[in-house]
C-alpha cells in the first residue's frame, strides 16, 4: 500500500454494561477466556465516542481520552488491538485515536468495557474489515473481557467457549423487554486502587473461586430466566448472590482485594432492609466502591429519593438498558476533534 497520502477513518459509540452475573478470572489472561459465562445490561445514556484515524504519515500510534494525552499503559493497549486490526486489513499505517467519554472516567462505571467496544468497531470499520457481531464481540474482548459484551445490544450473555473462537457475547433479549433501571450510587470517586487485569489474575488465588465458577451455570440460568420472565424478585435474588460471591473471591485471593468502603456496604444492606420493606431494588458491586441498585422504570423516582437520602452517597445516575456498539458519521466533541 502506498504511504503517504493514505488515510481511512470511522467512528463509533458503545456504551458500558452493568454485569448481573459477574467475570472475574480468566482461563487465558492474554486472550482473555473467561473462567465464567456472563450476564449484563447495557446502559443506556452513558458512552464513549471513539474515532479512529489510520494515516501514511503517522509516525506513532497516539491515544487521546477526554481531550488528554492516555498514558503509555493505555497506548499500548489500544496498539495491541490496532495491531489485529492492522494484520486483519493488511496494513502497517498508525493511527490517531480519540475517544470522549460523557460520563467521568472514575465514577464507578467500567469506561474500559465502552471504550474497547467502541475501539474495536471504529478500527475495523476504519479499514474496511468487515467483521460480523460474533467476530466484533471477539475483537473487543481481546481488548476488556467485558467489552465484547458492549457489542451486542440490550440485555447479553457471554459465552465462555472452547477457545478464543467461540467466547463471544450475544443478546439474550432486546432493550425495551424489559424496563429496568441501573441507579448507579457514587460514594468515592477516587481511582481504584487494583485495576481489574491485575484482579482478574489473582482470582485464582481463593479456595472459593473454584466454588463460584462450578456453581456459575446455576446463577445463569436463573439470571436468564427472570431476565425472559421479567421477574424482578428472581433477578434480586440472583444478581445480590452472585455480587456477593465474586467479592468474596476478591476478599479471600492473595493478596487480598477490598473493593467496598463503609458507605459500600451501609447502601447494600439499606437496599436489602428496604427491600424487605417492599421496595422492589437489588444491588450489585463492580471492581469498586460505587454501588449500581437495579429497579423497574415504574419506581425509579422513589428509589432514587431513598438511595440519595442515605448518608456518604455523593450522587445518583441512572441509566435505563441500552442498544448494541453502532458507527456513527461525527467525530467526538472534544478539543482534538
Ligand atoms: O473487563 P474487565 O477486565 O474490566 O473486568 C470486569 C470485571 C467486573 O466488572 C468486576 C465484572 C463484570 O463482569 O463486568
Amino acid at each position: 500500500m502506498k504511504m503517504g497520502m493514505v488515510t481511512h477513518s470511522a467512528s463509533a459509540i458503545a456504551h458500558p454494561n452493568i454485569a448481573f452475573i459477574k467475570y472475574w478470572g480468566n482461563r487465558d489472561n492474554t486472550l482473555r477466556l473467561p473462567a465464567n459465562g456472563s450476564i449484563s445490561m447495557n446502559l443506556e445514556g452513558l458512552e464513549t465516542h471513539t474515532r479512529v484515524e489510520f494515516e501514511g504519515s503517522f509516525s506513532t500510534d497516539e491515544l487521546w481520552i477526554n481531550g488528554r494525552h492516555a498514558d503509555e499503559a493505555g497506548v499500548t493497549r489500544a496498539s495491541r488491538m490496532l495491531d489485529e486490526v492492522r494484520q486483519l486489513a493488511g496494513i502497517r499505517l498508525f493511527a490517531r485515536v480519540e475517544s470522549q467519554n460523557n460520563f467521568p472516567l472514575a465514577a464507578g462505571i467500567a469506561s474500559s468495557a465502552s471504550g474497547f467496544a467502541a475501539l474495536a468497531l471504529a478500527a475495523s470499520h476504519a479499514c474496511g474489515v468487515e467483521l460480523d457481531e460474533a467476530g466484533l464481540s471477539r475483537l473487543a474482548r481481546h481488548g476488556s473481557g467485558s467489552a465484547c459484551r458492549s457489542i451486542p445490544g440490550g440485555f447479553v450473555e457471554w459465552m465462555t467457549g472452547m477457545g478464543d473462537e467461540d467466547s463471544y457475547a450475544v443478546s439474550i433479549a432486546p432493550p425495551r423487554s424489559w424496563d429496568l433501571v441501573d441507579c448507579i450510587v457514587l460514594v468515592s470517586i477516587d481511582p481504584k486502587t487494583t485495576g481489574s487485569s491485575l484482579g482478574h489474575s489473582l482470582a485464582g488465588t481463593s479456595p472459593l473461586q473454584p466454588v463460584r465458577v462450578e456453581d456459575t451455570p446455576r446463577r445463569l440460568a436463573i439470571c436468564r430466566k427472570a431476565i425472559m420472565d421479567r421477574d424482578f424478585s428472581g433477578l434480586a435474588s440472583i444478581v445480590e448472590e452472585d455480587s456477593n460471591l465474586m467479592h468474596a473471591v476478591m476478599m479471600t485471593s492473595r493478596p487480598p482485594l477490598f473493593y467496598w468502603q463503609p458507605a459500600t456496604f451501609l447502601v447494600m444492606q439499606a437496599v436489602r432492609e428496604a427491600r424487605a420493606q417492599g421496595l422492589q431494588a437489588c444491588y450489585t458491586v463492580d471492581a469498586g466502591p460505587n454501588v449500581h441498585v437495579l429497579c423497574e422504570g415504574a419506581i425509579r423516582q422513589e428509589t432514587v429519593k431513598f438511595l440519595e437520602s442515605l448518608p456518604g452517597v455523593q450522587e445518583v445516575r441512572q441509566a435505563e438498558t441500552g442498544g448494541p456498539a453502532r458507527v456513527v458519521d461525527s467525530s467526538p466533541a472534544g478539543p482534538h476533534s
